[in-house]
């Protein structure tokens, strides 16, 4: 069954709140603890539908995966090479991460593993994990265009792999260095644009030996060495800067508007959101910098601006990817045009979110313009007359990012079905409407 939900125009929102647990540090916690041997205990975890498919599914690889009533997480690990052979379909629901991560661990384990997802998943492109893990010894059998479902079969004899990465994506990086835990040797991944190392800071602090090497061009070599002995550990999962974008762009857009998020993560490979945020003119800032669980975090105050479009480079799309949604609802209420280059990715995350922001915010009365890969948003300063029906097609930061549109718009803006946010930002409208937004069921 669909959930609608309506945002209209709120006044000022204040107040402090916290936001999630960072997603891909969530996935990453659970199934790093799943491979280390003794206890690991995770606080903060973000307990959206996405991370829950991955805890489930590190159950039927043989961990034990447990929730104490303080929302503490307790996993037993198996040890590096321990996995064992699940008795069903791991269904990875709406989440990529998930699915592609997974597949690397398991490529290199002597069993087969069944993948599946939710229509959103079930559509997204999975040779680029795939063709790498191939080249390692794992076979894999997937639908056309490699989607799934989809079978792993892993290896017994995996080989170690020097790989370029042909698009800048983490979960590809990651799914190679996973598979390269229970190889011989050193498996070596080459990314030209540096894109988060939430694997790579994560896996030391187990106890394995990951190595950055600076390549004289700018691009870098990330190594893994084989059969680490992972021990379990203590993770805290910081609010996610992903989910933080929401509230943050809101704040920045409802007059009046002065908020506090604590605690937020501040890894400098997932903030060009807050970086291009500060280029429009936004007042947001970084209050008590520091460290927690060995990644950097402050505390956001963010306070109604005044924004300029501003261009965004392509070199900044991996420290953002995921944001370009939200900051096209801010370029549109900004003074001027906003151009954001190279976005390629953007096509084929849980939507096609090139198309779906397109659509939406033409649907909201903002001009728009595509030239290849480079979104161009011409703002006037003033709120774009809303009124419209976004069509959320699964898609989480979709929804969210329209919901803000209606806080700030000149009409209230519709989703046709918020579901989708329960993967990553459970509570979202409660959350905002405890700040004084005005989301409600219709
Ligand atoms: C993620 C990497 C990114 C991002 C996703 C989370 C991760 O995907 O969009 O939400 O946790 O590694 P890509 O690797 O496809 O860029």
């Amino acid at each position: 069954m669909s959930k609608p939900l309506k945002s209209a125009r709120a006044a000022a929102l204040s107040g402090t709140v916290r936001v999630p647990g960072d997603k891909s540090i969530s996935h990453r916690a659970l199934m790093f603890g799943a491979l280390a041997v003794g206890e690991s205990r995770v606080e903060g975890l973000l307990e959206g539908d996405d991370v829950l498919r991955t805890a489930a599914a590190m159950r039927a690889l043989g961990a034990e995966v447990e929730r104490l009533d303080d929302g503490t997480w307790v996993l037993h690990g198996r040890g590096v090479g321990g996995l064992m052979e699940p008795a069903d379909l791991l269904d990875l629901g709406n989440s990529g991460t998930g699915a592609r991560l997974m597949m690397g661990l398991v490529a290199t384990h002597p069993f087969t593993t069944f993948f599946t997802g939710d229509a959103s998943l079930r559509s997204r492109p999975m040779k680029r994990v795939a063709e790498p893990l191939a080249r390692m010894g794992a076979r894999f059998v997937t639908r056309e265009g490699g989607r799934l479902p989809g079978a792993v079969v892993g290896t017994a004899s995996p080989v170690p792999i020097t790989y370029e990465l042909p698009v800048a994506s983490a979960q590809v990086k990651s799914a190679i260095l996973l598979a390269g835990l229970n190889t011989p040797g050193i498996t070596t991944v080459i990314e030209k644009e540096a894109t988060r190392d939430h694997t790579e800071l994560m896996l030391r602090n187990f106890g394995a030996n990951v190595e950055v090497e600076h390549l004289e061009d700018g691009r870098r070599a990330i190594s893994v060495t084989g059969f680490p002995e992972l021990t379990g550990r203590r993770v805290v999962v910081p609010a996610d800067p992903s989910s933080a974008a929401f509230p943050t762009v809101a704040a920045l857009l409802v007059p009046g508007s002065d908020i506090t998020l604590p605690g937020v993560g501040m890894n400098p490979l997932r903030t060009g959101l807050y970086q291009t945020l500060r280029e429009m003119g936004a007042q947001i800032h970084f209050d008590n910098p520091r460290e927690e669980g060995g990644e950097p975090v402050a505390d956001l105050v963010l306070k109604a601006s005044t924004l300029r479009g501003v261009d965004v480079p392509a070199a900044r799309a991996p420290s953002m990817i995921d944001e370009y949604p939200v900051l096209a609802v801010a370029a549109s209420f900004a003074i001027g045009t906003t151009r954001m280059f190279g976005l390629s990715e953007l096509r084929v995350k849980e939507s096609d979110r090139f198309a779906a922001v397109m659509r939406g915010l033409q649907a909201c009365g903002v001009q728009v313009e595509e030239e290849g890969d480079t979104m161009i948003v011409h703002g006037n300063g003033n709120p774009p007359p809303g009124g419209a029906t976004i069509a959320v097609n699964l898609d989480h930061r979709i929804a969210m990012s329209f919901l803000v549109m209606g806080m700030a718009a000149q009409a209230p803006v519709l989703v046709d079905d918020a579901e989708a946010i329960e993967t990553s930002f459970p509570g979202f409208a409660d959350l905002m409407n405890g700040l004084g937004a005005r989301i409600e069921a219709v």
